[in-house]
């Protein structure tokens, strides 16, 4: 874990949050090939959730919203932890993370009772600061794609089963944030919520749980590394009538990538009930009106991202020396191809390589770098997993060809410049 999060500073993936002072605990900034990999994971996920299906809608709703929406989803009653506090040292403990429920495991002080504590962030829309004017961060995206279920039904009318699909920031007040990015206050989530028939939802379920946990398969997560755990029932939250986490050999151990649950018609049936809206659904060929269940796979992009550096972190031995590679998948890596001068001193060399970039950057995602040696610049985009390097060199002003090097084989191969784009795309598609 220390050598990935020293390279994610190091290379420009994620920094510390508010670093030149001192740090705002648990916050995190993403750098040039952080925000990449994260575009690329949330494209990739809105590309087989949304793109390449007939049945699920997108959408983006709003953070902030009426402060009766939390009173209805039961968040503000039951989104709490237990907590204690160290008497001594004041510090803050979540109680199910305590053996000793009486003494502080840093100190050896005394806690405090237990008490519940609402995760949720509370802030004031507008100048006044008083009880009418409280509003919550959501603490899940989810919420916002419930109470618009009646304009997607006007605005589409879709047939059941469909779903909504949603990306976008959460926020909750942890009592212990960390491991890196694992668990932080501030974070973001891919969340889908798909309505089905009542009778239908268990099957709906277990097709979600499967389809979810394939899609990281298929981005590239090692098998070994990868398992479902379906919850107890004490487990469950308040919502919720079955839910299983995807979860990720983490080197602090299995911990959840993304919970699939089926949250039944709790929610509608709430917010309708709380609103006066009518929100069921109208099935006009059995001329049936009733509340369909809602099955919820629900990820964290910063969690996915942070699993995908860790699997894809490779050091190998070669001649003699460790190569650190990330061997992130082709649609995840931030950087697609570098081209690189074999000569930084020979202008010719040089004017061609960025000409070549230049053309290149028309439709893949190319860097340029000509600010050290090939090796030196091999290593650098290794470690922040470029899949192609493009060298430039004296030859290549004679024959019109490159090379071009495989990141995982090391291979290289001499290419016509006519054909390097084309070659490219094809490896890359
Ligand atoms: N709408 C359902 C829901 O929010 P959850 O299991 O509480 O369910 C879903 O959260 C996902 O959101 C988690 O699997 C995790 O990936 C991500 N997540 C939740 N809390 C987080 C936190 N404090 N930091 C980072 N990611 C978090």
């Amino acid at each position: 874990m220390e050598k990935v999060v020293s390279l994610c500073k190091r290379r420009g993936f994620i920094f510390a949050g508010s670093d030149i002072y001192g740090g705002l605990s648990n916050t995190w900034d993403y750098g040039p090939y952080g925000v990449e990999l994260k575009n690329n994971l949330k494209r990739a996920w809105w590309q087989s959730v949304v793109y390449e299906r007939n049945d699920i809608y997108g959408m983006d709703a709003a953070i902030l919203m009426h402060p009766k929406v939390w009173e209805a989803s039961g968040h503000v009653e039951n989104f709490f932890d237990l907590k204690s506090d160290c008497k001594q040292c004041k510090k803050r403990f979540k109680d199910a993370d305590l053996s000793d429920k009486k003494k502080c495991p840093e100190c050896g002080g005394e806690l405090t009772e237990a008490r519940a504590f609402n995760l949720m962030f509370k802030t004031h829309q507008g100048p006044v600061e008083d009880a009418q004017n409280v509003v919550y961060l959501r603490p899940e995206t989810a919420q916002g794609i419930f109470v618009n279920f009646a304009n997607l039904l006007d605005a589409r009318h879709p047939k059941l089963p469909f779903g909504i699909a949603q990306i976008g920031k959460s926020f909750r007040n942890e009592i212990t944030p960390g491991n890196f990015t694992f668990r932080t206050r501030e974070f973001e989530q891919m969340e889908l919520e798909y309505f089905v028939r009542p009778e239908k939802s268990e099957e709906a379920y277990a097709y979600w749980v499967n389809e979810r946990f394939n899609w990281y398969l298929r981005l590239g997560l090692k098998k070994e590394n990868l398992k479902q755990r379906p919850h107890d029932k004490t487990e469950l939250a308040h919502y919720a009538l079955a839910c299983t986490d995807v979860e990720y050999n983490f080197p602090f151990g299995w911990s959840e990538l993304e919970g699939i649950a089926n949250r039944t018609d709790f929610d509608l049936k709430q917010h309708a009930q709380a609103s006066g809206k009518d929100l069921q659904y109208f099935d006009d060929q059995a001329k049936e009106r009733f509340y369909p269940y809602i099955i919820e796979p629900s990820g964290g992009v910063d969690r996915s991202v942070l699993a995908f550096i860790v699997d894809a972190y490779t050091e190998e031995k070669v001649k003699d020396e460790i190569r650190v590679v990330l061997k992130l998948h082709k649609t995840l890596a931030p950087t697609k191809v570098a081209v690189l001068p074999l000569l930084r001193n020979r202008p010719e060399i040089v004017e061609l390589a960025k000409s070549i970039a230049a053309d290149l950057k028309k439709n893949i995602i190319t860097v340029y770098d000509d600010t050290g040696a090939i090796g030196k610049l091999y290593r650098r985009q290794d470690e922040v997993g470029t899949l192609y390097c493009v060298t430039v060199d004296v030859q290549s002003l004679e024959d019109k060809q490159v090379t071009v090097r495989d990141r995982d084989t090391m291979q290289q191969e001499r290419i016509g410049i006519d054909q390097l784009k084309q070659y490219l795309l094809t490896k890359l598609s």
